[in-house]
């Protein structure tokens, strides 16, 4: 093939793409090849280039049997580990000798591994997190039928052990469906006509007893009339629920939680008249290391303390998927000692 047609041929391949001939070197590449591998890969050996042993192997063995292979080639873009496809085609009658090259394609496949990971990972946290009170319920079953069979006092104490590890797996089904549910929901706009401050009212007024077990103050600073906003009135109150719930189960005993709601006719951060939702805690605070991880499935700060409280880990992430439904915005400030502040921005 005419050198000029060929360079044509692979500028309009929309990937990375080379041609190595039976002389194993580089005899063509295109411009995504290029910024891909290196300017300078043209008339080099292709092992000096791709060292990987399977992508050398796949080479080698198309050049030889001239048939196809498919290969992976791992890299690192500078930001990121990154994954390609590598396919790896026999051209008969290109390349200097014996009339023939292997054409190598890389497709990036970095997003769809990272996919997969997620969700290995996912199915490992969940099937970790269910085993946990699975586990407990299975070794007092057992104690049940054997050394506690004919104890009644044992036997009530264990009964309402499982009845809290029966909870927990029940929550944590809760949890993973409304999170579930929030996702699928994601990219519907919600039309429900909410009214802010009555919202937050009753959420406090609901957990009173949460902040009456822990001796804990709790305070709402809200303007004089209703603030209200379009949004999903069941989601926002799971939002309010989990912050306000976290800063008084997370915040110190005897402590003082304050919500602070104040609407702009321009907020910085929606760019637009929005109503801001602050809730204060004056607990022990969040290591800033952990701060941009928070809102990630199971991520806890204190993992001991939140999986004794009962809490599944998964709260803050259906609160970014709500507010992220609502096309707001939320914000964590914390310092170690000081306690911690969530803000909450809804567009209105
Ligand atoms: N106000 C706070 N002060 C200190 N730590 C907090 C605060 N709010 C959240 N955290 C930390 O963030 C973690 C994640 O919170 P999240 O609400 O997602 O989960 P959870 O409260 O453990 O479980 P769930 O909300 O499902 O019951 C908590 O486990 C806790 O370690
Ligand atoms: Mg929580």
């Amino acid at each position: 093939m005419d050198e000029h047609l060929m360079a044509d041929f692979l500028e309009a391949v929309p990937l990375p793409t080379l041609l190595v001939d039976q002389s194993e070197r580089i005899i063509g590449a295109n411009a995504e090849a290029l910024t891909l591998l290196g300017q300078q890969i043209r008339g080099r050996h292709f092992a000096t280039i791709l060292r990987q042993p399977q992508v050398i192997e796949a080479i080698e063995t198309c050049l030889r049997e001239r048939d196809p292979r498919r290969t992976r080639h791992l890299g690192n873009d500078g930001a990121q580990d990154t994954t390609f496809d590598v396919t790896c085609r026999y051209v008969r009658g290109i390349g200097a000798v014996k009339g023939g090259a292997a054409m190598l394609c890389f497709r990036d496949i970095t997003d769809l591994e990272q996919a997969g990971q997620m969700r290995r990972d996912f199915v490992a946290n969940v099937s970790h997190e269910l085993r946990t009170p699975l586990t407990a319920l299975m070794g007092f079953i057992e104690t049940l039928r054997g050394a506690a069979r004919e104890d009644p006092n044992a036997r009530d104490r264990f009964l309402s052990i499982m009845e809290g590890e029966a909870n927990r797996m029940n929550r944590l089904v809760g949890d993973l469906l409304s999170l579930n549910r929030v996702e699928s929901e994601e990219r519907v706009r919600p039309r429900e006509e909410v009214d802010l401050k009555a919202q937050l009212e009753s959420t406090l007024h609901s957990l009173q007893p949460v902040a009456d077990g822990m001796e804990t103050e709790l305070v709402l600073a809200a303007p004089d009339d209703g603030v209200p906003i379009t949004g999903d009135a069941d989601q926002l109150r799971q939002v309010f629920t989990n912050l306000i719930e976290n800063a008084i189960k997370y915040g110190r005993r005897e402590g003082r939680v304050v919500v602070r709601l104040t609407c702009s006719d321009r907020d910085p951060a929606v760019r637009g008249p929005a109503a801001r939702i602050q809730v204060t805690d004056n607990g022990p605070g969040i290591d800033p290391l952990h701060l941009p991880r928070l809102t990630e499935r199971f991520y806890r700060a204190d993992s001991h303390r939140s999986r004794e409280l009962g809490g599944t880990g998964l709260g803050l992430a259906i609160v970014k998927h709500i507010v992220n439904r609502h096309r707001g915005r939320l914000r964590v400030e914390s310092e170690l000692g000081q306690g911690s502040t969530f803000t909450v921005i809804l567009p209105r």
